[in-house]
């Protein structure tokens, strides 16, 4: 059966595109079930529907609180069966119970090289930390924030004269690289995640991960997709 996805956003969704993409070019053998947001205005919600993705729109003032929303949500969610949870720019903390339910199935992309610079500003600490190399990170969940297993990531240089948004775009281009990657092992059904940490092919991984500019024979495949806009 095909690996089915929902991927969970909150905002412009380019990474999401960019798993639409790899899945239409043929490079993920996945599908996505289900998009959902927790805001109305997700532009990301506009990326799903024009690919015929079922969309759902969950508004937090509908719910007393983090706790009720996020069961909402697993409702919603296990209606369609996923096999993996993508946090894609999904900004919302999830609550323990979430992140049990769907342990070893979720998974989240971050704009640091994890674990340096959790949370937000990521390229603009590291830009006024004096870093040289910055990057992007996928991982397992767990109920840290920005915590969990490293699965992989994908690094860029910090330039002298970068900002905020030329740092930022640099990284996410290496998101659209890294984050269809590691679905792909996942979908392969290679990727889990047991008591004894990350797992591909039922050996451990290196404990910061794969970089994805070094991978090991046997998991690199085509190169990405159609650019994005
Ligand atoms: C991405 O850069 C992602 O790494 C980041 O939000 C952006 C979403 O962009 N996620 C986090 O900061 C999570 N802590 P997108 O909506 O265009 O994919």
């Amino acid at each position: 059966m095909t690996h089915r996805l929902a991927v969970l956003i909150s905002g412009n969704g380019t990474n999401l595109q960019a798993i639409i993409d790899s899945i239409e070019a043929g490079q993920l053998p996945a599908s996505i079930a289900v998009v959902l947001s927790n805001k109305t205005t997700a532009a990301g919600l506009q990326r799903a529907i024009r690919a015929g993705i079922a969309t759902i729109t969950l508004n937090k003032e509908n719910y007393p609180d983090r706790a009720a929303f996020d069961q909402a949500m697993i409702a919603e969610l296990d209606q369609f069966q996923p096999d993996t949870i993508v946090l894609a720019g999904f900004m919302r903390i999830l609550s323990p119970a979430f992140v049990h339910h769907y342990s070893g199935r979720l998974i989240n992309i971050h704009p640091s090289l994890l674990p340096r610079h959790k949370g937000l500003h990521t390229h603009l600490h590291a830009i006024e930390a004096g870093d040289t190399e910055h990057g992007c990170s996928v991982h397992f969940v767990s109920d840290e924030l920005d915590g969990g297993p490293i699965i992989a990531r994908a690094q860029v240089p910090v330039l002298a004269n970068d900002n905020e948004e030329t740092l930022s775009n640099r990284v996410q281009a290496r998101e659209y690289e890294l984050y269809p990657r590691v679905l792909e092992w996942r979908a392969a059904g290679r990727l889990t995640l047991d008591p004894r940490g990350v797992q591909l092919d039922g050996q451990p991984i290196p404990a910061d991960g794969f970089d994805l500019d070094q991978l090991p024979a046997g998991l690199t495949t085509a190169p990405a997709g159609p650019r994005r806009s």
